[in-house]
């Protein structure tokens, strides 16, 4: 009885949350931003006519495999993408998509929602704001996958096929960029964009000699109760860290803020309890230093890089360590 109780008040809320603001043209998704490539082509079609044929062959003469223009601008590996296309479609379109969008089946019962690889985004890097991800990144993240998220790790996938597969998500992040800056492109000048040069603005943006890495700026000071003191205090400081203001100044993820935000893909996020010790990124002292260096692209956790020094980061780092070890 008490069962049927909870289904009659569970339902009517589930199916709730479900519309609420939502975009319902594929697959549940839940932001207005966030919306398949497809649709919002059709509605800038209506006014800048022909945007949508201009898509597709630029699209196809300066991203597609067939192109010398991109072979030769030394930022994808040709070699890897044919097996990193068969992987993908193995391992990683049910959640993903086949075009990188984040739109997979599976997605709409999943949150966080997987990651739209077409804004040339990524969370977890180690590279400045500006920057788009180095290969190293994107590879730890399959490897390891995401804790914490149903983002899978991908250990046992043979090494050299993870590379591949690297490539793969690279090209689609490359490819799906480009489109969208075309389409917006049109959108706010109301007349057909210059492909040329919003591919070659692409392709700059990921030649990883444009990439700029965030390293430790020191090793990591010793992990003692005098570290994690200062830590604790810097965490509080609202003139250094404020972390307090969004991850409450225990870490639990309370802070007075943490109900206010979205990410960039335009779903809610809420700031991470630390005393779980579930980390995305990882949970060893040079994980944690990059998460806080670099930050987290696209949501409101920003680079704190010289904001704070190097010995005040590993601070915060061994600070946040000792909040799961009780
Ligand atoms: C069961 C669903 C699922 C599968 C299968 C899956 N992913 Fe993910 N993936 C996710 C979710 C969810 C996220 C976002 C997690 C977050 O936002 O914290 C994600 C995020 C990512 C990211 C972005 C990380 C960042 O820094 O933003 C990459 C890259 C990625 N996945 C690659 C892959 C690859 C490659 C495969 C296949 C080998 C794959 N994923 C398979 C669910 C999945
Ligand atoms: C404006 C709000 C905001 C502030 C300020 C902020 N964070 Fe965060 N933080 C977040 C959000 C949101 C997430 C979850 C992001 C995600 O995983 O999608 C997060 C995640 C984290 C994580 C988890 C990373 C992982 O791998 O899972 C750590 C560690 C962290 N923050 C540390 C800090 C520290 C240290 C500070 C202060 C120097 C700080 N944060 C300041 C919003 C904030």
């Amino acid at each position: 009885m008490w069962l049927f109780g909870i289904a009659v008040v569970a339902l009517p809320f589930l199916r709730e949350r479900d519309n609420i603001g939502s975009y319902e043209g594929d697959f549940g998704r839940t932001s207005e931003k966030d919306v398949p490539f497809a649709d919002a082509q059709a509605e800038v079609e209506q006014f800048v006519p022909g945007v949508t044929a201009l898509i597709a062959k630029s699209s196809d003469e300066y991203f597609g495999l067939q192109s010398p223009w991109l072979r030769d601008s030394g930022a994808v590996d040709f070699f890897r993408i044919p097996s990193g296309r068969q992987n993908y479609e193995i391992h990683c379109v049910g959640c993903h998509a086949d075009t990188g969008d984040g739109g997979g089946p599976a997605a709409r019962f999943l949150d966080p929602r997987p990651r739209n690889f077409r804004r040339g985004l990524f969370k977890f890097t180690s590279t400045d704001a500006a920057s788009r991800p180095q290969r190293r990144d994107l590879f730890q993240t399959i490897t390891r996958g995401l804790a914490g998220s149903s983002m899978p790790e991908f250990r046992l996938v043979n090494e050299e096929k993870r590379w591949d597969l690297v490539e793969y998500v690279r090209w689609l992040s490359m490819k799906g960029e480009f489109e969208q800056m075309m389409l917006a492109d049109a959108e706010d000048n109301e007349e057909l964009p210059d492909a040329a040069e919003i591919a070659d603005i692409v392709i700059k943006r990921w030649h990883p000699a444009n990439l700029r890495t965030i390293y430790p700026g020191i090793p990591e000071t010793p992990y003692d109760q005098a570290s994690i003191d200062r830590g604790r205090a810097l965490f509080n400081d609202s003139n250094k860290g404020s972390c307090y203001t969004c991850h409450g100044p225990e870490g639990r993820g309370d802070g007075p803020t943490s109900d206010a935000y979205k990410d960039d893909w335009g779903y809610p996020i809420r700031p991470r309890d630390l005393t779980a010790g579930t980390f995305r990124a990882g949970a060893e002292g040079a994980d944690l230093y990059r998460t806080i260096a670099a930050g987290i692209k696209g949501t409101p956790m920003g680079s704190f890089e010289g904001a704070l020094s190097p010995a005040e980061i590993w601070d915060l780092v061994h600070f946040i360590q000792s909040l799961s070890k009780r």
